[in-house]
């Protein structure tokens, strides 16, 4: 559930008509809602009340907003990190250090000596070598890094095979198979203080099934490790939890998959993290553009070109995703279009011959469920400059994130002198 709806025919996110942000602060333009935020976090630690002891890590990646991480941190929300500007919103955005897991197959040396100068409560390492790396430069700051080893289970997530992580030829976690060995050359290092396993296998999971037989896989593997004389008083279940991006689609709820956790970890005896992303900031953000102009098809359907564009939303162009698509003000009428943005190539097609609100030049219009992976993805393709974020609060709302416009791009650039 989420706070945008249509009031007096027009189209608010919580008490906030979405037109006035449009006309103040210009389009294309993101809008998230504080009380959207607060509901999913809420939501989904309600869901793992029977969990005794848990940390839940916002996957930053999915919105590195400060304003966005603020509200989760008053929520009690820690953070999931993969690289040191992670990292550092994080604890900008007053996130304990204990609070705060570091993911990531590519972490650098520096990264890696970030981490351990902040104090972060997790590393999940994914290799050996990194892992060597890691208790060796521990070891010579005279710490032991608090870590995990995430291991790769070999499941199938049944998602777009550009976000499944799990599966054995992904990058991802070492192999179950070569777990125990790694775990104990690991585990006997003085820099690292080894508390247990990772697992995530992907993201926008539509059923529960794949992340229980990865989970069951965890419980077997942390048995094995006890067996071999280990303690093992952590596991990291990662994120993975979908939503739906088209009205009517049915996913499993955070409650099904809290009742799915509680069940397969009852006897482990560990302290939980979860990591989710999506389902805590998808819903609530949406991507509010205006119509450039509606443009005669060649043989299909008219063009409804957007000012926003794959780079401020680049889903649709990078894994066929389907955004929800409405009129800010609908009239009541429908069309089929083809949704397209501005920019010179095909792929910046949000939508081929979607059945919408009917649109005309001028008008506004939202993609929903663009709070996660939204704003975070964006680029400066086509000297477009980075879009704005805002977020709304009641009947208030603030810009949280400046549009940076293709000129202050531009001066961050220069032709050397023997270029002149
Ligand atoms: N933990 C780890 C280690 C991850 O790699 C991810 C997502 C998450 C947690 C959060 O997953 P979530 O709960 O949001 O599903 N750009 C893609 C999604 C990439 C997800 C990458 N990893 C998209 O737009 O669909």
């Amino acid at each position: 559930m989420d706070h945008f709806t249509l009031r007096d025919g027009v189209l608010h996110a919580e008490d906030v008509p979405l037109p006035r942000i449009a006309e103040e602060v210009g389009t294309p333009v993101y809008v998230y809602s504080r009380a959207t935020l607060e509901r999913h976090a809420r939501v989904f630690t309600e869901a793992l009340a029977d969990i005794p002891s848990k940390l839940i890590a916002f996957a930053v990646k999915s919105n590195p907003n400060l304003a966005v991480l603020k509200v989760l941190q008053r929520a009690g929300f820690g953070a999931d990190v993969v690289s040191g500007g992670e990292l550092r919103r994080a604890l900008a955005a007053g996130m304990p250090p204990e609070k705060i897991v570091f993911s990531g197959v590519g972490k650098t040396r520096a990264e890696l000596e970030l981490g351990l100068a902040e104090g972060i409560g997790q590393f999940n390492i994914e290799s050996r070598e990194e892992g060597r790396e890691l208790a060796e430069l521990a070891a010579s700051l005279g710490q032991r890094a608090r870590a995990c080893l995430r291991i790769n289970p070999d499941v199938d997530a049944k998602t777009h095979e550009k976000i499944s992580t799990g599966k054995a030829e992904n990058k991802f976690g070492i192999p179950l198979v070569h777990a125990r060995e790694a775990y104990d050359e690991l585990a006997a290092l003085d820099g690292l203080d080894l508390r247990g396993v990772a697992v995530h296998i992907g993201s926008q999971l539509g059923d529960l099934e794949p992340l229980e037989t990865a989970f069951a896989k965890v419980g077997a593997l942390v048995d094995d490790l006890r067996a071999a004389g280990h303690e093992v008083t952590h596991v990291d279940l990662g994120g993975g939890l979908g939503v739906p991006y088209k009205a009517g689609e049915q996913f499993p709820s955070p409650a099904e998959y809290g009742a799915m956790v509680a069940r397969v970890t009852r006897d482990w005896g560990v302290h939980l993290t979860f990591e989710p992303g999506r389902v805590i900031a998808g819903n609530a953000g949406v991507l509010l553009t205006r119509v450039v102009r509606v443009k005669r098809g060649g043989n299909g359907p008219p063009f409804v070109i957007v000012d926003a564009a794959m780079n401020d939303l680049a889903r649709p162009a990078l894994y066929g995703a389907w955004h929800d698509f409405d009129a800010v003000a609908p009239s009541g009428e429908r069309m089929t279009a083809n949704i397209v943005g501005p920019i010179c190539e095909t792929g910046d097609t949000f939508a081929q011959d979607r059945e919408c609100d009917a649109l005309q030049s001028g008008e506004l219009a939202v993609f929903r469920t663009a709070g996660a992976y939204g704003a975070t993805m964006a680029s400066s393709y086509n000297s477009r400059g980075f879009v704005a974020e805002t977020l709304v609060d009641g009947d208030r709302y603030a810009v949280v994130a400046d549009r940076i416009d293709a000129g202050a791009i531009m001066d961050a650039e220069r032709v050397p002198d023997w270029l002149a």
